[in-house]
């Protein structure tokens, strides 16, 4: 199915922004005006896209706010043996994936070589956290250059676990953010609230602030895909509903626009994770700023998360 991204985040940032700024301390009520003329912006959007698209002959569009390919990842977190992950990817090999979507999965690092010599090449490897910077002396850790060697093209940084469990800041998340990029590995950089902090209306300072931490950190954007992903949504089965994604993404990306450029802004992935699965991916795959997924639990069930990157086809609209 032919693709059409739009190219317009910056206009339709600053179109929503002049209301949404009033939405920091009352965030858990949704403010009408604001998403009706956002509706409103991406129906104008809509109708211009079908008909670029119907005059070249395209049999879809899509209602993206940002240029990116639609990106899922699995995140399998601490879980699986040699047998169950053997398992995953024969059912991963099988799947029929849509093409148009960048699809990463980020096995235990025990298992990211087995992963590596069965699964098939049209899905990429993440790891699911490395070191600061070179290897040497740091008992426990796994540096870069040991997950490029066994051909990871991805890290996953700044999880909520690690942020919460295990206790990793801003900063130390911002320095592997740095270092990974400068060899070349690309970073699924996970921000996100707890539930006390959006109770307290503090859900875009949170976010932001865990923006900031990576920008001041990395010398480019090229290659990091920014994964939102409420604490209070994470394996709770607690979904964030579309609207409540919807609003922290196009947050993010206006925050990228004013703080790191236009270009990045419309350019960089904003992936939504915490309790995506099967049912309600279309749903959220609909939001214009909802730019593809990190899964945890759905990812370890090979059909499932097959649902789940096909969900970008609930992003098209027929010509
Ligand atoms: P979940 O985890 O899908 O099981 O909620 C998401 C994540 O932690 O990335």
């Amino acid at each position: 199915m032919a693709v059409v991204s739009t190219s317009l985040a910056g206009a339709a940032v600053s179109s929503h922004l002049t209301q949404f700024s009033g939405l920091r301390k009352s965030f858990l009520k949704l403010d009408n005006t604001s998403s009706n003329s956002t509706h409103s912006f991406f129906q104008n959007v809509d109708s211009h896209l079908r008909l670029a698209s119907s005059n070249k002959g395209c049999r879809g569009v899509v209602t993206m706010a940002g240029s990116g390919k639609f990106f899922v990842g699995g995140n399998w977190k601490c879980n699986g043996t040699k047998d169950s992950i053997s398992k995953l990817v024969s059912d991963l090999n099988s799947a029929t994936l849509e093409s148009d979507v960048d699809v990463v999965v980020a096995p235990p690092f025990v298992y990211i070589d087995q992963v590596k010599n069965s699964l098939t090449d049209r899905i990429e490897i993440a790891a699911q956290n490395c070191w600061t910077g070179k290897g040497g002396a740091f008992t426990g850790e796994i540096s870069v250059e040991q997950l490029k060697d066994l051909g990871c093209k991805w890290v996953v940084l700044g999880h909520s676990e690690r942020r919460h469990v295990i206790g990793e800041d801003d900063q130390f998340i911002g320095k592997k953010a740095a270092y990974a990029l400068s060899e070349g590995v690309g970073v699924i950089a996970c921000i996100g609230e707890l539930l006390e902090e959006r109770e307290a209306g503090k859900t875009f300072d949170v976010c932001f602030q865990q923006m900031k931490a990576y920008a001041d950190a990395v010398p480019s954007w090229d290659n990091i895909v920014v994964a939102y992903e409420p604490v209070w949504a994470i394996g709770t089965g607690k979904v964030a509903s579309p609207e409540q994604a919807q609003e922290v993404h196009i947050a993010v990306r206006d925050w990228l626009s004013k703080n790191v450029s236009a270009e990045v802004a419309s350019k960089t992935r904003i992936i939504y994770g915490g309790s995506v699965n099967g049912g309600n991916c279309a749903e959220l795959a609909k939001k214009e700023d909802i730019d593809g997924f990190l899964v945890g639990g759905a990812s370890l069930k090979g059909p499932e998360f097959a649902t789940i990157i096909n969900s970008v086809t609930s992003k098209k609209v027929a010509a």
